[in-house]
């Protein structure tokens, strides 16, 4: 089992960005643990940031026949892009959708998620545990 992560716009900046929605936890750190979790469940992961949602489509698009799951942390675009809602329609991966914060109990524009409903379901708002969750989520479904 071959499970991607991707995460959008900004998350490259985790650990100096917004620390009180979002920790202070960088990515590297988050990607070390879901590898270390991954390890215990037995199952194989991969890892991809972009800040340009074209190269989100295409990573999307590529999964298609070498990926089973998809984690995705769409960061802006979650309230954007239907051209990421639809990368996820067309290749029909099973995905689930993580976020640090709770998108819900934020500004009004953040409660919107295009992907979410193109989506297994979405975890929100226990920071780096959300991405954690997300795995185990995702190879319960797969399993
Ligand atoms: C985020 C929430 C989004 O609204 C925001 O644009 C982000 C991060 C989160 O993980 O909480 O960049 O996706």
């Amino acid at each position: 089992m071959k499970i991607l992560v991707i995460n959008g716009p900004n998350l490259n900046l985790l650990g100096e960005r917004e620390k009180e929605n979002y920790g202070e936890i960088t990515l590297e750190v988050i990607n070390n643990d879901l590898k270390q979790l991954a390890n215990e469940l037995g199952t194989e992961i991969d890892f991809f940031q972009s800040n340009t949602e074209g190269e989100i489509v295409d990573k999307i698009q590529q999964a298609k026949g070498n990926f089973d799951g998809i984690i995705i942390n769409p960061a802006a675009y979650t309230h954007t892009s239907i051209a990421l809602r639809d990368a996820l329609l067309a290749v029909k991966i099973p995905a689930v959708e993580v976020h640090l914060s709770n998108i819900h109990a934020r500004e009004e524009f953040r409660k919107t998620s295009f992907t979410a409903p193109v989506c297994i379901g979405q975890i929100a708002g226990f920071k780096k545990e959300s991405y954690l969750l997300a795995l185990r989520a995702i190879v319960n479904y797969l399993r």
